[in-house]
């Protein structure tokens, strides 16, 4: 199986227990990154929401064009309200511990190891889309 597919199946699991993510990974990311809590302050909840629905796409998006061009099209965009490139890894990282822990003791290896491949992937084509900026 392959590490996009093994993540989808972790947010199905997630989705069938009926758990919504959305509150834990923000609140994580606000204590990781409270600078980030100015910069979202005028997003209400539905704007949250909404971003973080695009990351999930972002996330399970295959290798190839369409993917790089989201990324380079959110830096871009971002970048002009003050988005920085670690603040990306603060938000997967929060988004991957809040996935991990609404699936309690079923979390596996594998699944682990699919999520930290991904983001590690997404990490490295973020930072060439802001060498470029
Ligand atoms: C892969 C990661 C990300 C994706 C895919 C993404 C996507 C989006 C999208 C789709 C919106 C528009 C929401 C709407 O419909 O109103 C948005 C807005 C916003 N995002 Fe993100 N975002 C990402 C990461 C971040 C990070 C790390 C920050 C750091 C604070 C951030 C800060 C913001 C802010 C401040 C806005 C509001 C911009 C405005 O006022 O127009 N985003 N994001």
């Amino acid at each position: 199986m392959s590490d996009i597919d093994t993540i989808l199946e972790t947010l199905e699991l997630v989705a069938e227990d009926g758990i919504d993510v959305t509150a834990a990974t923000y609140e994580d990311y606000f204590k990781v990154s409270p600078e980030s809590i100015k910069l979202m302050e005028h997003m209400d909840h539905l704007m949250r929401g909404r971003m973080l629905n695009a990351l999930i796409m972002m996330v399970m998006m295959p290798e190839g064009t369409p993917k790089k061009d989201v990324i380079h099209f959110e830096v871009k965009t971002h970048s002009a309200n003050g988005v920085k490139s670690i603040m990306y890894l603060q938000l997967f990282q929060s988004f991957h511990k809040a996935v991990k822990s609404a699936l309690g003791d079923n979390w596996t290896s594998d699944q682990e190891g699919a999520w930290k491949r991904e983001i590690t992937q997404l990490m490295e084509k973020i930072e060439r889309n802001f060498a470029t900026l």
